[in-house]
């Protein structure tokens, strides 16, 4: 048996957390494992602590083993089980973001590694970088260090996150993220809809 793997991804501010939100709500009645990059476990918290909130100056590469090693652990504690026990699993953000940041827009050699399960499906919610970073600075939260980035970084990022979206069709479903809450949730499941009649 195996279950569903639904990935959110997205640039800063795309609402994606919102999303996972409502996807969660939506599938309550089928108990869908809610996980969340980097963090989710013991490890993953420590290491979030550490790439995102902690004054050491970290090495690119360093810091693509750092959220690789946190997903990792994710995987063996979390997702792997949850996917053989043939329930569904929701993460905010997965190896696409490593994909996105620290390939794209730090340039980091990266590839796939084969134990890291791939998604069913990844959605990618779309937003013009400014408007991004605008909707994050009006929310008020303290930015970490990867949001603390340049302009062109984000630029990278989104780019690189199109390009994945390009490779992979089938995998992908690019989503206008700038259209209301709503929306973008009914789209997420008319996507969904085929894939849970199955399970
Ligand atoms: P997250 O807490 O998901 O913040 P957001 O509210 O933007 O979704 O992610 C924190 C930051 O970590 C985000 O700026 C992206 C970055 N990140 C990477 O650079 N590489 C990764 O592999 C992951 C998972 C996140």
């Amino acid at each position: 048996m195996s279950g569903l793997f639904i990935t959110f991804e997205g640039p800063e501010g795309s609402g994606k957390t919102t999303q996972v939100e409502l996807v969660g709500q939506a599938l309550a009645a089928r108990e869908p494992v809610m996980v969340r990059e980097p963090g989710g476990n013991e490890l993953g918290e420590r290491i979030r602590e550490i790439v995102l909130y902690g004054a050491l100056e970290l090495d690119a590469e360093a810091e693509m083993y750092l959220f690789m090693a946190a997903r990792r652990q994710l995987i063996a504690e979390v997702i792997a089980p949850a996917l053989a026990a043939g329930q569904i699993v929701v993460a905010d953000r997965y190896h696409d973001s490593t994909l996105a940041y620290q390939g794209g827009a730090r340039g980091v050699p990266t590839t796939w590694p084969s134990t890291f399960p791939r998604p069913d499906v990844t959605f990618l919610l779309s937003v013009p970088v400014e408007s991004g970073l605008e909707r994050l600075a009006k929310a008020g939260k303290k930015p970490d260090r990867v949001e603390r980035e340049s302009i062109d970084f984000h630029n990278r990022v989104a780019a690189a996150y199109e390009r994945l979206a390009q490779d992979e069709p089938q995998r992908f479903a690019r989503l206008d993220a700038t259209g209301s809450r709503d929306h973008v949730h009914q789209q997420v499941m008319n996507r969904l809809e085929p894939l849970l009649s199955r399970l």
